[in-house]
């Protein structure tokens, strides 16, 4: 079902603080935005982002949010002696054969061996804390792709990514941009399992989870991927930059072009940042629609 779009507003808590604008200008900071990354991706979203989304009073006045960075230490190299293949894992008793690449044997794996191999692994020290790993849920042939953090409490009950109020918010911009979990969507996480206290992914734990998020890409070829948050952003891009640094602009993981933009459960504590979400979210709904209609991608 789709919610009308002033029901689809309301839920984002966007009426009480967008304000209409009489005229088009108001969109304009958005195009230009993306006119210096994508002149294509501009042109779409002249035609077609609504009007209705008139823009609040701060896009003109932006409030730089200066997210903290803490950076993890991405060129870590993944440890090639601990790979514990499936059949190993399933019979504890057979001795582990060592020096084999386990991202290499990853990167090997059709999605029900990446699943299983998710489900059993015991490669970080969250493997003992968690309840049950998050693989990610939705459509394994879907254009789009959104990668948030790791699974937060109601999560790891559950078995499934943004399933809190995080994720009530998360299906509601989906809704605003006419997207649906499972239609054509699929939402991942960098990590797989649960931090416990919900405390910062360590460096370790992402050089352990990263590969299977990369194949999960490999397998799922989305045309495009949003990073839902600094720390998927600076994961997935292996950079530093702040999240302010890094939206509005297409960037790439292993040739599939990838939008930055705020992790909901940051907007569900800063209300205002929902209208950069907002422009973040028809930058990558035009940047869809480029990448649909034809054969050569944006340059990223
Ligand atoms: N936050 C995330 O990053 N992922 C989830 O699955 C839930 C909350």
């Amino acid at each position: 079902m789709t919610l009308p779009r002033e029901a689809v507003l309301k839920e984002l808590e966007l009426l009480p603080v967008w304000r209409r604008r009489a005229t088009v200008a108001a969109v304009e900071p958005v195009v230009a935005r993306a006119a210096d990354v994508v002149p294509a991706v501009a042109a779409v979203m002249d035609e077609t982002t609504p009007r209705v989304d008139v823009m609040m009073d701060q896009m003109q006045a932006p409030t730089v949010v200066d997210i903290p960075v803490e950076a993890y230490d991405a060129s870590m190299p993944v440890e090639e002696a601990e790979f514990i293949p499936n059949e190993v894992l399933a019979k504890p008793d057979v001795d582990v054969p060592l020096g084999e690449s386990r991202r290499a044997a990853i990167m090997q794996m059709d999605w029900e061996a990446l699943r299983e191999c998710v489900a059993n692994c015991q490669s970080c020290a969250l493997a003992e804390t968690r309840t049950q790993t998050v693989f990610g849920v939705g459509d394994p042939n879907a254009d789009w792709l959104l990668v948030g953090e790791a699974p937060g409490a109601e999560e790891d009950k559950r078995g499934e990514p943004f399933v809190g109020q995080a994720g009530k918010l998360l299906d509601n911009m989906l809704a605003a941009i006419q997207l649906k979990r499972g239609e054509k969507v699929y939402i991942a996480n960098v990590l797989k399992c649960r931090p416990p206290e919900n405390r910062d992914p360590h460096g370790e734990e992402v050089v352990k989870c990263d590969p299977f998020l990369k194949r999960q890409v490999e397998l799922i070829r989305p045309k495009l991927i949003v990073a839902m948050g600094r720390f998927a952003a600076q994961s997935i891009l292996n950079t530093d930059a702040a999240i302010g640094v890094l939206r509005g602009k297409l960037h790439d993981y292993h040739g599939v072009p990838v939008v930055v933009t705020y992790h909901p459960a940051y907007l569900l504590r800063n209300l205002p940042d929902k209208a950069k979400a907002w422009e973040d979210l028809c930058f990558a709904r035009a940047t869809m629609q480029q990448l649909q209609s034809t054969a050569t991608p944006p340059s990223i």
